[in-house]
């Protein structure tokens, strides 16, 4: 019988349960037994598994958060803490290891592969920052989380005549920040792809206030070395317009997954149990162009951000904007 665990590291995103659930279900029907590690690779180098059934995960794929729990294992990126990782997977007589994570979980899962484990990846986080895919599951749900944060925010900013400087997520990645900002029409948006500074911030909500807009809304990302204070004291200052601020924060990672996440979730599931089932291993899933695809673990890194340009622009010239 083929043996298999999953794991979730680094900040759980949205889809991780219902990608759990599939693999599970998935799993079932080929007679593979799934064992869940909770805790990501802390629970790996501590050997804290169970095995997950049909009924256990049952009714799990609508949920925001990890029912495996993640955790961020410092322990994990040094050489002894991978070798207890990979121990564990001996011990355990693991034929294959799925890890749902982000850029960090990836390293620590091609770390694993190159002492002998078979890995399959699946791109967890809301931050959109693996570059192979087009999409990270969870992303789609953050950026609807924080688009409808901030259109309830706007109506008390519109009746106060006030401007908004929202802060979200995204680590050092600018995706969310720009999806965000183009799905509310934000007047400006400061990402670190861009180096925007706050000058260039003050400017482009003189324009739109010059153009009667009473209500600016102003997107930053958490990427960028300056704080949604620091802007609303220089718009305060240079535009004469009273404002106020929102860190958008943790109602972003939270809550049942949209759609597309779990529809997504769902197909990364039934792709890893039907490789496994073809003995394809030590590589990572993604969605290029609405397919589902995968490629070697070891050549994730090796393609770019490619920051949406025309997107940005596309928005600049929404509010005509020099
Ligand atoms: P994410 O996976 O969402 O990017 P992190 O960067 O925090 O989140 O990474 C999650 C975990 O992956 C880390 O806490 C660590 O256990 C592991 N990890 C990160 N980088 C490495 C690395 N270079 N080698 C081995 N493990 C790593
Ligand atoms: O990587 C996902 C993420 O939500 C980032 O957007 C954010 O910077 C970070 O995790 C927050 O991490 P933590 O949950 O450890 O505070």
């Amino acid at each position: 019988m083929i043996k298999i665990a999953v794991l979730c590291s680094g900040g759980d995103s949205q889809g991780m349960n219902a990608c759990i659930q599939t693999i599970v279900n998935m799993a079932s029907v080929h007679g593979i037994m799934v064992m869940g590690v909770r805790r990501g690779y802390q629970g790996l180098i501590e050997d804290d598994m169970i095995e997950l059934t049909r009924e256990s995960v049952a009714n799990i794929g609508n949920l925001g958060g990890c029912v495996l729990k993640v955790s961020r294992c410092p322990e994990f990126k040094t050489a002894e803490g991978v070798k207890k990782g990979y121990e564990t997977l001996l011990k355990n007589r693991i034929d294959y290891l799925i890890v749902i994570g982000g850029d960090g979980s990836f390293r620590g899962a091609i770390e694993l592969s190159r002492l002998g484990a078979k890995v399959i990846t699946m791109p967890g986080t809301i931050d959109n920052d693996l570059f192979y895919t087009d999409r990270t599951l969870g992303f789609d749900t953050a950026v609807n989380n924080a688009v409808s944060a901030i259109d309830n925010i706007r109506q008390t900013m519109e009746a106060n005549n006030r401007g908004l400087i929202v802060e979200v997520m995204g680590r050092e990645c600018g995706h969310i920040a720009l999806n965000v900002a183009v799905a509310v029409c934000a007047h400006s948006v400061a990402v670190k792809e861009v180096n925007t500074t706050i000058s260039d911030i003050v400017s482009d909500v003189k324009q739109c206030l010059n153009k009667g807009i009473t209500s600016p809304v102003v997107v930053i990302s958490e990427a960028v070395d300056y704080s949604v204070d620091d802007v609303r004291r220089a718009v305060e200052q240079e535009c004469g317009i009273e404002c106020r601020t929102s860190v958008i924060g943790y109602l972003q990672r939270g809550g049942a997954p949209s759609v597309f996440d779990r529809v997504f979730a769902i197909q990364l599931g039934i792709n890893a149990i039907e490789l496994i089932l073809k003995g394809v291993s030590n590589i990572a899933l993604g969605i290029r162009n609405r397919n589902v695809f995968y490629m070697k673990l070891e050549d994730v890194y090796n393609l770019k951000d490619e920051f949406d340009k025309l997107l940005y622009r596309q928005l600049r010239n929404l509010h005509n904007l020099k």
